[in-house]
C-alpha cells in the first residue's frame, strides 16, 4: 500500500516535470521571430561644448603662441588676425607654430575650430 502511494506520488512528480518541461519548450524562441534587428538605443545628443576664448581658446593660444605674438594673447587683436592666424595654422609650407609638438597637435583642432568661428567670442 505504502509502495502504491509512493510510486503514485512519483510519477504525480514525474508528470508535473514532463509538464514543466513541454511548457517550457514553447517558452523557446521561434528561430524566425529571433532574426528582427535589435532597434540601436539612441546615442545621446550631447551638445558638444563650443570652444569660446574663456573656456580653452585663451589658454592654447597663450601656451602655443603667446611667447611669440602679443597679439595672440588679447582676444580684440587676435580677432583682427582672425582668418591669417588660420591660414597659418592650416598651412602645410610654414605653418604656425613654427615647430609642431605633441603638445600642439592634441589642441591644434581645436585652434581651428575656435579661429573658424564667425565671430570670435
Ligand atoms: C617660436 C615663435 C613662434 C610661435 C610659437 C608662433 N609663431 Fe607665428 N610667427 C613667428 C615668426 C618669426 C613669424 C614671422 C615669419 C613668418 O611669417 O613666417 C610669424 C608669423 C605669424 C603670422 C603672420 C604674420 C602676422 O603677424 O600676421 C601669423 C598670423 C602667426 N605667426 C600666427 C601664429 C599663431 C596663431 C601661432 C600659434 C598657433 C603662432 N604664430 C606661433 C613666430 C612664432
Amino acid at each position: 500500500m505504502f509502495s502504491h502511494l509512493f510510486l503514485a506520488a512519483s510519477l504525480a512528480l514525474l508528470n508535473f516535470v514532463a509538464s514543466c518541461g513541454g511548457s517550457n519548450e514553447k517558452l523557446t524562441l521561434d528561430p524566425t521571430t529571433t532574426t528582427t534587428t535589435a532597434t540601436p538605443t539612441p546615442t545621446p545628443t550631447v551638445a558638444n561644448t563650443q570652444i569660446t576664448w574663456n573656456n580653452g581658446a585663451n589658454a592654447i593660444f597663450a601656451t602655443h603662441c603667446g611667447k611669440c605674438h602679443d597679439f595672440a594673447l588679447d582676444l580684440p587683436q587676435l580677432k583682427a588676425k582672425q582668418q591669417v592666424a588660420l591660414a597659418r595654422i592650416k598651412a602645410t609650407s610654414n605653418p604656425m607654430p613654427p615647430s609642431s609638438t605633441p603638445a600642439w597637435l592634441a589642441d591644434k583642432n581645436k585652434a581651428i575650430e575656435f579661429l573658424s568661428m564667425a565671430e570670435l567670442k
